[in-house]
């Protein structure tokens, strides 16, 4: 291991030289005090950290800084500061958001006429809102009168910047690296984390090679939880880890070992969904690349490994062989750059070998995605996604948008891609199709559907002589039609699919054997698991079907039925009648449930299940189901209604009668075990059947 010492000394050497600091401005007031803001774009103040819809913003000291997200990118503006005299030989500051030269930067005046400049970092989708040191050698402008001015002109992405700490000093101040090389032994590194900690770039080099990099609340004392790295490629050799820190200690924290971090307890963590997928460690966010495969049901997602918000996407990857029982694989994708993340995308098994990436027996597995440096590129898979090769000739479209989502169009022989495109303040779903995977011809697109669309065929009340396709984005608000391997054709929509609550960017399987027939979905549940160290989960994998109703096609909802590998002791009643007030179940107990309820309405205004203390109520009058603030429409079909609820931990589905509302819910009950009650109110109704099953974990049967 090589000693530190040298970095450390270089990081520090500031310490002893001259004359205190001059602080210009911290931006801790509740108003900009003599710094004037013109336009819309600075506010009225400084910002407390991160502004609605913006990615989190960390690096600034204390509590306030200037941030020019103030309604979006879209705002503009100028801020200027009061003048002063240049007392020091350097003017360090922190700086983050747009790279965009004279638009979104920070300028010294003297005389009127600018004298330095400097931007933040970021010109690109992805990119990251930690702010970092920069700094501007004055020495020649001694003496001199000087003005700083924030300016954000700039309206596209990016446009934004964010400023804080600005003082005059002695001693260059920039966000200078620390390091420390390892030998590596074992398959992971260990890493420390605090929430809230500014959020640094760390970057891993191998014998000279950039391998990899990441932001990270890189913990310096106390950590809250502990991230990793899989360097299990890395075996032997020597891989230096360096990151913009006051001094190198902390780094020694960073740990080799032989498995992930918090292993003995995992899975078993007071907010762990137990039926519902979460990464092991680190945050995910949609479905990827759904795909069956060779007795494997495929999961990659996006995910951030190296903390519980937003950042750093990757594609993690788990697999199952029932869609119930998962299974966390390495690291299927990993960011090409630092600025090059790998968002959303799907997966397809390339049996004809179009693309001609095969080799040997094994069937290829080709996935796309959206790197946000390039657009949209491929990878594929020799060995059943456990690893992937990038194609050479990426990116296979170039275009403003993300998510290709791709389908096999089988009565046309080709590939079809739908993927979410915008410009000039318009959205819409583009499809292209090629014959190989690699070459990609724009056909048509759909206007008014924003980012992640879907596109799949589906029967119509399971006959499969009559299809209709289903188009849509990551709302799941679709639309029903037609679809000629080109261009889709509306018939109705958009109509809900989801009356839950953070149900996003649903996908649905690729490649189901036709035997099975299902068209199965997965949608990311953003459900909060606050104080652990994982974030987020996966809703429970969905039948989709399409049938006639009386407001005309529509689809319908369905846990998997899977699910029924993990029932228990069950419970089950009939023909009971549920007067006014509620009546508890007391043999329906068990923290994890799978209930079935059928209910004749009777007289009753209200009636429902109540489930560890939460009122799941169907109301008569108003004809809709309400479920912790949810509400969604619903009529009785000869008197009666059904729900079919699944409780876990975190989250909750209810599929209400057959599948014709369907209400993903998160929200956090562990300590809550009251079980079941039914309940009426305004009069009497009957419980003609009640079955309620207890689950396992899911996680119990993990290999
Ligand atoms: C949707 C989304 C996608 C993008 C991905 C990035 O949640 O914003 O459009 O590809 O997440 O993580």
């Amino acid at each position: 291991m090589r000693p530190p010492a040298l970095a450390f000394l270089l990081c520090c050497a500031g310490l002893f030289a001259g004359e205190a600091d001059i602080v210009i401005a911290d931006f801790e007031g509740q108003d900009y005090g003599a710094w004037k803001a013109e336009g819309e774009a600075f506010g009225s103040g400084p910002a407390h950290g991160t502004l609605p819809d913006q990615m989190q913003v960390s690096g600034f000291r204390g509590k306030g800084l200037v941030n020019s997200f103030h309604k979006g990118d879209g705002t503009t503006g100028t801020l200027t500061g009061p003048p002063f005299r240049i007392e020091r030989p350097f003017i360090n500051f922190l700086i983050g958001g747009g790279k965009h030269e004279g638009k979104t930067c920070m300028n010294l005046l003297v005389d009127g006429r600018i004298v330095r400049t400097a931007t933040g970092p970021n010109d690109q989708p992805g990119g990251s809102e930690v702010l970092a040191w920069q700094s501007w050698d004055v020495k020649d402008l001694k003496g001199a009168t000087a003005t700083l001015q924030i300016v954000d002109q700039a309206t596209g992405g990016w446009g934004h910047i964010t400023v804080d700490q600005i003082e005059q000093s002695e001693r260059k101040k920039e966000s200078v690296p620390v390091e420390r090389s390892i030998v590596v032994e074992k398959p992971y590194l260990h890493l420390p984390v605090k929430n809230g900690a500014p959020a640094i770039r760390m970057r891993y080099d191998l014998e000279g090679r950039w391998v990899r990099e990441f932001a990270i609340e890189f913990a310096t004392g106390e950590p809250d939880y502990w991230v990793f790295s899989d360097v299990s490629a890395y075996q032997g050799r020597t891989l230096r880890i360096s990151a913009p820190l006051d001094g190198p200690e902390p780094l020694a924290a960073i740990r080799q070992a032989d498995d992930v971090p918090g292993a003995a307890t995992l899975y078993r963590e007071k907010l762990r969904p137990q039926f519902h997928f979460s990464s092991r460690v680190g945050w995910l966010n949609d479905p990827n690349g759904l795909v069956f495969h060779q007795g494997e049901y495929h999961l990659f997602y996006q995910h951030n490994p190296y903390g519980c918000t937003w950042g750093n996407m990757h594609w993690g990857h788990a697999v199952s062989p029932d869609l119930v029982h998962w299974k966390e694989l390495p690291i299927a994708l990993y960011p090409p750059r630092w600025d090059d993340w790998v968002f959303s995308g799907s997966a397809v098994i390339d049996a004809d070998d179009t693309a001609g990436f095969k080799r040997g027996d094994e069937d290829v597995m080709v996935v796309a995605y959206t790197s946000t440096g390039r657009g949209e590129c491929i990878a594929y898979s020799r060995d059943r996604g456990r690893t992937f090769i990038e194609y050479e000739g990426n990116p296979v479209v170039r275009h403003r948008g993300r998510d290709p989502k791709l389908l096999w169009y089988a009565p046309g022989r080709h590939w079809v891609m739908a993927v979410y495109s915008e410009a000039e303040g318009k959205q819409w779903i583009a499809f292209h199709t090629s014959t190989d995977l690699k070459r990609w011809t724009f056909r048509s697109r759909i206007e008014g559907y924003y980012e992640c669309p879907e596109i799949f065929e589906l029967p119509i009340d399971g006959d499969k002589g009559r299809t209709r396709w289903i188009v849509h984005a990551a709302d799941g608000a679709y639309s029903i039609g037609t679809f000629d391997g080109q261009v889709f054709t509306k018939e109705s929509g958009k109509h809900t699919l989801s009356y839950g609550r953070g149900f996003y960017a649903s996908q649905t399987y690729n490649h189901l054997p036709a035997a099975d027939g299902r068209r199965i979905q997965i949608g990311w549940g953003q459900y909060d698991s606050p104080g652990m160290p994982f974030n987020q989960c996966m809703t429970f994998p969905a039948e989709l079907t399409l049938r006639t109703t009386d407001e005309g096609l529509r689809l319908f909802a369905n846990p998997a039925r899977e699910i029924s590998k993990l029932h228990a002791r069950q419970h089950t009643q009939k023909d009971l009648t549920v007067q006014e007030g509620e009546t508890p179940i007391p043999e329906a107990t068990g923290e994890l449930l799978d209930i079935r309820a059928e209910f004749a309405v009777g007289d009753a205004k209200r009636l429902g299940l109540i489930v560890h203390g939460s009122r799941l109520t169907y109301d008569a009058a108003k004809g809709e189901v309400e479920y912790r603030g949810c509400r969604g429409p619903l009529k009785p079909e000869g008197g009666r209604v059904s729900f079919r609820v699944l409780v876990d931990r975190t989250t909750t589905e209810i599929y209400a009668n057959g599948g014709r509302l369907y209400m993903p819910v998160g929200g956090t009950h562990p300590d809550d075990r009251r079980g079941v009650c039914v309940f009426a109110a305004g009069g009497a109704s009957k419980l003609l059947e009640l079955e309620v099953n207890e689950l396992k974990s899911a996680w119990e049967h993990r290999q």
